[in-house]
């Protein structure tokens, strides 16, 4: 059997399934029994995480287990750091015509992303205003029956001219408001024009579709700006979602986000991938700033670009991009790292302390998709790319696996960790109140 089979589905699985086991049997999080931990409260377990921020990076450390285990710091991180700021859902290749729309649920939220016959881009809620349906539940239109038909190429992807609540058929425009409403006629007081779909608090910017619940998060441009410069090369607005995989993760949200970012990992996960032509002792990471973080990888001297392999360098790019990858962190969760002809975009999303959902995706130019060789590089780029996403899968289980031992004690962090460590900052910034203030002088680049 293909073992990525065991971690991802993509937009052809119909079921929405997939079990969760590693390929070595590591088996999912309830094969395990689980050492009770000692209850620790919310307010122990946020001092402590301030604590440890305060270290400096020399004598950084890991955070206790309990803050990848504990509901209640997952509700907090829900309400004070994913739910108040932004949270990227889509790029406007998954939606690039009127009516085109992507069904996904984020922080229990069931949303749509809906391409407007007026042009705009809306996150609206899929809980139906009558009697709460989800006017789009898991397997809609795989039957032919409603108006959406569902497009091969991304999950949840379709196109539709109306959304049709399939419990007792209300209709909506695709802007959320009532369209149409059987048999209301003698329902005292009810007015139409007050009724529709939520609409939540959205912005584009370079190409990707944030949401923001609490609608007071400060406008993505804003918190972006350096991380914009930093990406500015690639014209993300302009480069089409080609792979998006996704992955059934048994594991924290942070555990995904800690490991994206440093690339120490290299030396053990992905000793015979990416180690082998992006060394982990190679890897820096730049100064620290209040929304986001750049951490550069540089190919070894003797990697060269293959073109039986890789698509044409984007024409675009600063020369300090032309030899190497590097990954970024949008605070809090938005990820991209991106190579001389690619950018990937992860989405995470918590499900529970030690369930989340991933969506993996690589974006491609104008230019590579006019690629004489497009259908064949393309597939090797998504066995590629399966291949090294399955080596970290298989650390972040086990990582996870680890936070329920007995055995589990804190680590220190190398200065290749350096992520980690402006990520515990940043968290502990968001504890303190001080956000979006850096909270203490910005650390430096370590080049
Ligand atoms: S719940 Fe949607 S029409 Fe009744
Ligand atoms: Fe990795």
């Amino acid at each position: 059997m293909d073992t990525s089979d065991t971690f991802f589905h993509d937009a052809t699985v119909k079921d929405g399934s997939s079990p969760v086991t590693g390929r070595h049997g590591l088996g999912g999080l309830g094969a395990n029994y689980r050492y009770p931990r000692p209850a620790i409260s919310l307010d122990e377990l946020l001092t402590e995480i301030q604590a440890v921020a305060d270290l400096p990076l020399e004598r950084g450390k890991t955070f206790p287990a309990e803050a990848y285990t504990s509901a209640e710091l997952l509700d907090w991180e829900v309400e004070h750091v994913l739910g108040a700021n932004w949270i990227c859902l889509a790029h406007i290749s998954q939606v690039p015509k009127p009516g085109d729309f992507i069904n996904l649920d984020v922080l229990g939220e069931p949303l749509i992303v809906v391409h407007g016959k007026d042009g705009q881009i809306r996150v609206l809620s899929r809980v139906c205003p009558h009697r709460a349906m989800d006017i789009m539940p898991p397997g809609f239109g795989y039957d032919g029956y409603g108006p959406a038909d569902p497009r091969e190429g991304s999950p949840g992807c379709g196109h539709t001219r109306l959304f049709l609540c399939p419990y007792h058929h209300w209709s909506f425009e695709l802007d959320g408001s009532l369209k149409g409403c059987p048999e209301m006629q003698k329902a005292e007081g009810f007015c139409r024009d007050e009724t529709g779909l939520k609409s939540f608090r959205s912005e584009v910017w370079n190409g990707f579709v944030f949401l923001n619940l609490s609608g007071d998060a400060t406008p993505v441009a804003e918190q972006y700006a350096e991380l914009g410069k930093d990406i500015a090369g690639w014209d993300p607005a302009n480069l089409t979602v080609v792979i998006a995989k996704e992955w059934d993760c048994p594991f924290n949200w942070k555990v995904l986000v800690e490991n994206f970012m440093e690339g120490y990992h290299h030396l053990g996960a992905h000793c015979k991938t990416l180690q082998v032509f992006m060394p982990a002792k190679n890897t820096w990471t730049e100064a620290e700033r209040a929304h986001s973080m750049r951490v550069n990888l540089p190919y070894k001297d003797s990697v060269t670009a293959d073109p039986e392999v890789d698509f044409a360098t984007i024409s675009t790019l600063p020369p300090d991009q032309l030899h190497q990858m590097a990954v970024y962190l949008g605070q809090p969760s938005f990820l991209l790292f991106n190579g001389p002809d690619r950018l990937f975009w992860y989405r995470i999303d918590p499900i529970s302390p030690d369930r989340s959902r991933l969506l993996t995706t690589c974006l491609l130019s104008e230019s590579a998709l006019a690629d004489p060789e497009f259908e064949k590089k393309l597939a090797m780029a998504e066995t590629q790319m399966i291949a090294f996403h399955l080596e970290d899968m298989e650390v972040c289980t086990a990582v996870q696996r680890g936070f329920y031992a007995k055995g589990y004690q804190r680590g220190r962090l190398s200065h290749l960790e350096m992520p980690i460590w402006l990520f515990q900052r940043y968290l502990a910034a968001r504890a303190r109140g001080t956000y979006p203030t850096l909270d203490r002088p910005a650390a430096p680049s370590q080049k």
